[in-house]
């Protein structure tokens, strides 16, 4: 089922850098469907599903995570720690917190000067219950990463976990996978390190260089009280990206999407995404340039443990890349 397989994915441990153990669980995933799949250098993990057109087309997601990195062990016993990727201090403290290998702990940050709402990264720290660093050390050491323990949550027709960004768009292509029919040469690719600098993408976009690319990933929203201006909502479809700080998308693969969505009844939204970026920035400026587009997935909360999405966009996402994929024209550069 779905949701199990979605449940699966946001549990999964895999903080930037350490995309092993996701890697492994999206291999066994994807693997029944696809001719051969590997690793490249980076960690990336490239399913190849042969077609017959002899046009490639790349779908990817990214599967890293954001994390806490532990900096320093402190002698009673306590963590200190850098973020790794886009993580917001004051959303860090007081959280529930997993590292690879199961230990568990808490944050927390240094009450005597600074309030929740003036601490800083340097004043946070984990407990993860330990008396002495010798006792610490036994659990954790200087470079693990510790990653906010997934909760998932249901609401309806919406829910709210950790990780959504991206093993929701992770999820989506599983699912199309498992549905779509193409003539063409498909690479389905779940990119690492995308939270430090889309530089999974870059390497795996070089090595595969299809003629097509689209990118599943979240995208933030504008409909909570006072939020900061977007016109993206919850349960309004799939987003068609424009824009964000790292993409402008072609026109023509915005029409080509747009086509698509209208022929297979699929509603979409419009996406000007400002502050923030995806793996379609490293993915456009490929080589001599990919044609290359984004289907974003409508997340209020991104980067928090408590990222909220709506499942009919998630369902028409996966309806969406099908039906991308059933087409047999391609957009052209130059159109
Ligand atoms: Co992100
Ligand atoms: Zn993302």
């Amino acid at each position: 089922m779905f949701k199990e397989m979605l449940k699966e994915l946001l549990y999964c441990y895999g903080p930037t850098g350490r995309e092993k153990r996701i890697g492994e669980l999206l291999k066994s995933l994807v693997a029944p469907y696809c001719d051969e799949v590997y690793n490249d250098a980076l960690g990336n993990l490239i399913a190849h599903k042969k077609g017959s057109s002899g046009k490639k087309v790349m779908l990817s997601a990214h599967m890293d995570q954001i994390g806490l990195i532990v900096v320093d062990i402190r002698e009673n016993g306590f963590l200190r720690v850098s973020n790794v990727g886009g993580v917001s201090t004051p959303i860090s403290i007081a959280r529930e917190v997993v590292f690879e290998n199961g230990t568990r702990g808490v944050t927390y940050f240094e009450t005597e000067k600074e309030t929740v709402g003036t601490a800083q990264l340097a004043h946070l720290f984990i407990d993860i219950g330990a008396e002495s660093r010798e006792q610490a050390s036994k659990l954790v050491e200087i470079g693990d990463i510790a990653v906010y323990a997934g909760n998932f949550a249901e609401m309806g027709g919406r829910f709210s976990c950790g990780a959504l960004d991206d093993r929701l768009g992770c999820a989506v292509i599983v699912e199309a996978l498992k549905n779509l029919e193409t003539k063409h040469d498909l690479y389905v690719v779940f990119t690492v390190q995308e939270e430090v600098g889309l530089r999974g993408a870059s390497t795996a976009a070089y090595s595969v260089h299809p003629d097509f690319s689209i990118n599943l990933d979240v995208t933030r929203t504008g409909d909570t009280p006072k939020s900061a201006r977007m016109s993206v909502s919850l349960g309004k479809g799939p987003a068609v990206k424009v824009m964000d700080s790292t993409s402008i998308i072609p026109a023509c693969v915005r029409d080509f999407i747009y086509r698509c969505a209208e022929k297979a009844d699929i509603p979409v939204q419009n996406e000007v995404l400002r502050g923030g970026g995806t793996d379609t920035g490293a993915i456009l400026k490929t080589k001599g340039g990919i044609l290359a587009g984004c289907i974003s997935i409508p997340t209020r909360y991104v980067h928090t443990p408590v990222e909220t999405a709506d499942m009919n966009d998630v369902e028409n996402a996966v309806k969406l890349v099908c039906a991308l994929l059933a087409e047999e024209e391609l957009p052209k550069a130059g159109n």
